[in-house]
């Protein structure tokens, strides 16, 4: 392949872009991105006997005049899907699509302008192609960017791509508002759990301890969209994502309570907020922090934005104590704090649950910590 880069910076091999592999494999996709057969796709939608069937994770009117309304639906939602549409959000259509065309220009520049962001597993931050460090490990159709964005300390426009030239300014506008909705989502989440408003926020560690980032993915056309995906199974390991998707792709998918993958459908201008693994230790398993994934499409690229709202790092984080009441409900988890929690996450790169966080129902009490367990692994954050 003569389009790799970076094979230097810290990767156990030269890093390809997924943007090249599809410029350039014609009908076949390269070996190492073909999944499992157990893990593949089912792509033919509801028609499919034992398939993917059509459904779609519960809406919520976050305008909503009746506080209680509100958070009766979204409880009901982190209960039972750990996933939920936003809708009604305020935060505004035109900033969503600005965010959108700002880094749909990055990933449309010209190779070389994006390899001048290329990331490293040491912090990364920039543009990517892969999780994990494993030499020879599988690899997802799909390229990124991650930045932080709080707290401020983290936060550099300097390793923000420079162009095209609208992107830090409404990256910055976006970070606002979106932080802002969060915050409000977290208030609703707390009293659907029947504790003040204040409560999941001050358990982060209270408005301006918090931490966030940014994952911008972009999915390239795949010629065999049956044989990969553009994320393979995962839970977000942190607080709860606010996810942005493309308003005429589909491709995320969601493991329902019965174990099916549920293609969600999008409402437009809406953002897919879901519980990460953080919520569900805190919530002690109340809400739950869901398996999801990324399928792509033969036809046409697709751009997420994912913001990750994670809890102050280094912060003790434990099963909330007006949550535990043994024997019948013993706190599910040990005390860890976010930064013990991902420490493996970066090398390992992704795959299923932690799975001391799988089945709340039968886990033992306090099992052993994430970062110690062998199947452990999640996104990098
Ligand atoms: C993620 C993620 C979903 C999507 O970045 O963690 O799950 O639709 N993204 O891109
Ligand atoms: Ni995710």
């Amino acid at each position: 392949m003569s389009n790799c880069f970076n094979g230097g910076a810290g990767w156990p091999e030269p890093v390809v872009r997924v943007q090249a592999v599809s410029d350039s494999c014609g009908a076949t996709i390269p070996e190492r991105y073909v999944k499992a057969p157990s893990d593949r796709p089912s792509l033919q939608g509801a028609a499919a006997p034992g398939g993917v069937v059509m459904n779609n994770i519960p809406v919520v009117d976050m305008s909503m005049p009746n506080a209680d309304e509100t958070a009766r639906a979204v409880a009901a939602a982190c209960r039972e899907w750990g996933f939920f549409q936003a809708v009604n959000h305020g935060v505004r259509p035109d900033l969503l699509r600005r965010a959108r065309a700002a880094w749909r220009g990055f990933f449309a520049q010209p190779a070389e302008a994006r390899e001048r962001y290329a990331n490293s597993p040491a912090t990364y931050e920039g543009y990517g192609s892969r999780l994990g460090t494993a030499k020879g490990g599988p690899l997802d159709w799909g390229d990124y960017y991650f930045l932080h964005l709080l707290p401020p300390s983290l936060e550099s426009h300097d390793k923000w791509p420079s162009l095209p030239h609208t992107l830090r300014d409404t990256t910055e506008e976006y970070k606002e508002e979106v932080l802002e909705l969060s915050r409000r989502v977290m208030r609703v989440m707390s009293r659907g759990l029947g504790l003040d408003d204040g409560r999941l926020l001050a358990a982060f560690g209270g408005e301006g301890s918090e931490g966030a980032c940014m994952r911008v993915n972009f999915y390239p056309r795949c010629p065999q969209p049956e044989l990969t995906l553009g994320v393979a199974a995962h839970s977000d390991p942190g607080g709860m994502t606010m996810l942005l998707v493309d308003d005429h792709v589909k491709g995320l998918q969601v493991r329902n309570a019965d174990n099916q993958w549920i293609t969600v459908d999008p409402v437009p201008n809406a953002f897919i907020v879901n519980v990460g693994d953080q919520i569900q230790v805190l919530s002690n398993a109340v809400y739950k922090s869901v398996e999801h994934r990324v399928t792509v499409s033969a036809a046409e690229d697709r751009l997420s934005l994912a913001l990750f709202y994670n809890p102050r790092s280094d912060l003790p984080l434990a099963p909330m104590p007006e949550l535990v009441a043994p024997p019948d409900r013993p706190a599910l988890y040990p005390s860890m704090t976010f930064d013990e929690y991902r420490v493996d996450i970066r090398q390992r790169g992704l795959s299923g649950k932690p799975a001391q966080l799988r089945s709340p129902q039968t886990a033992t009490t306090c099992a052993p910590p994430a970062s110690s367990s062998s199947s452990a692994s999640t996104l990098a954050r």
